[in-house]
């Protein structure tokens, strides 16, 4: 089939962000970052921003999967007519080199068959041989490759490119991947640190990112700008917060988790390349504690209650409902008298999956106004959507996004 055209370059001011497996909090996240005018949702599984992908600190969104650059958009969602399409928009850079190339195909949201993506791949790279390029294909077991397929087959290196095809209604947009989600650096965050507790739960680092990024609200602060979590545990936060160049402030009601912070944030320090930030933490409890300094916003996960495996009995539940919301209304109360007006704040609160997708809220969430606080409201999700929890998972954490007024 024909040769390609090169129409690169045709949209550089824009990016495509594959989302994760949550993708309300990805665009929640973006939404937050970038403004609601800057995003798009694509179907259910992408995003379009109207952003140069070089200004998109992919490392620091935890909602995120795949960033790419976007190429072209089709005027079709039909195959084989796409496969024509792709094959005439092959980047014309990636003929003109004698090393081999990773090559890669995606698909979301499309109803293409692996097999198809595969059969595609060996077109692409019977034409790219015949211009004099070798090329390995990543074949498709699943229409989409998933990170670690593209981070193992480098195909974000120099000498890889996976091509990205997300339906947007009768169209298909055709992007190339830029950098995809550090699984690996993930992991080592996550397992390594010297003190985890499953006690009190295990923050993923990419749910601590966008818990910040939803109370930090801008990629690039000024100034010494300080994140403040109240209910640190391990310190989960405090770490992703300085990895993301923020100064941290934290504090638990437990000095034994004090002690397990100081050395996860020493284990931090040795292992990766923090910038000038600095970092504080000391017992407290959240709902009498000062804190001083000031911080500039807070991001936390509170205190959750009761682990449950099970579905626990009405007044067990009840009970517990009640003291995770009394602990929650006394912090509010307290940190609102020492906060500046229009403060950020990113909680991670529990919410009780009580049958499938039925979620039992802590109650002050009626209250928020009475409080003191106003709620942000996303233009690109609803508040129900605003949930972490894996299916069968009874506690589920909540993200309430709010200002101090
Ligand atoms: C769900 S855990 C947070 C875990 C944390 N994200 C981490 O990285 O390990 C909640 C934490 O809140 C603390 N806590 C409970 N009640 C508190 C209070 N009144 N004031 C401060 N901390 C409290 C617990 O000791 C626990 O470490």
């Amino acid at each position: 089939m024909g040769s390609f055209r090169g129409i690169i370059e045709a949209m550089p001011e824009q990016s495509l962000l594959i989302l994760g497996r949550q993708p309300a909090l990805g665009l929640a996240e973006l939404e937050s970052l970038f403004g609601a005018s800057a995003v798009q949702a694509i179907g259910t599984d992408a995003a379009l921003l109207s952003r140069a992908p070089s200004s998109v600190h992919f490392d620091r969104l935890g909602g995120s999967v795949k960033l790419c650059r976007v190429l072209t958009v089709f005027d079709t969602i039909k195959w084989p007519e796409v496969q024509k399409h792709v094959e005439q928009t092959m980047p014309r850079s990636l003929a003109s080199s004698d090393s081999k190339l990773q090559l890669g195909l995606s698909a979301y949201g499309l109803s293409f068959k692996p097999q198809q993506l595969t059969a595609a791949g060996l077109e692409l790279k019977k034409i790219l041989r015949k211009g004099g390029r070798s090329v390995r294909l990543v074949p498709n077991q699943e229409a989409a490759l998933n990170s670690a397929q593209v981070l193992h087959n480098r195909l974000t290196g120099e000498n890889g490119c996976e091509i990205v095809l997300v339906r947007d209604g009768a169209k298909t947009i055709c992007a190339q991947t830029v950098a995809e989600q550090d699984i690996e650096s993930y992991t080592l965050r996550d397992r390594s640190r010297p003190k985890r507790d499953a006690r009190v739960g295990m923050l993923p680092p990419k749910l601590a990112q966008i818990i910040i990024n939803l109370a930090a609200s801008e990629q690039n602060p000024t100034g010494n700008f300080t994140v403040l979590d109240p209910f640190c545990g391990t310190g989960v936060l405090l770490q992703e917060a300085l990895l993301m160049g923020f100064s941290a402030y934290g504090t638990d009601l437990e000095p034994r988790m004090i002690n397990y912070t100081g050395e996860n944030l020493d284990w931090l320090d040795s292992n990766f390349q923090l910038g000038d930030v600095q970092v504080r933490f000391e017992d407290g409890d959240a709902t009498t504690h000062l804190w001083e300094p000031q911080p500039s916003a807070v991001a936390c996960e509170t205190y959750l209650g009761q682990p449950y495996i099970a579905q626990p009995p009405v007044d067990k539940l009840a009970t517990n409902v009640r003291t995770c919301n009394v602990i929650l209304e006394k912090f509010l109360r307290n940190i609102g008298k020492q906060l500046k007006p229009g403060t950020r704040l990113c909680l991670a609160v529990p919410a009780w999956q009580i049958s499938p997708q039925k979620f039992k809220h802590v109650p002050l969430i009626d209250r928020l106004n009475d409080l003191g606080y106003n709620r942000t409201r996303f233009e690109h999700i609803r508040d129900d959507q605003l949930l972490y929890y894996r299916e069968d998972q009874i506690v589920a954490r909540e993200l309430l996004v709010l200002t101090k007024q």
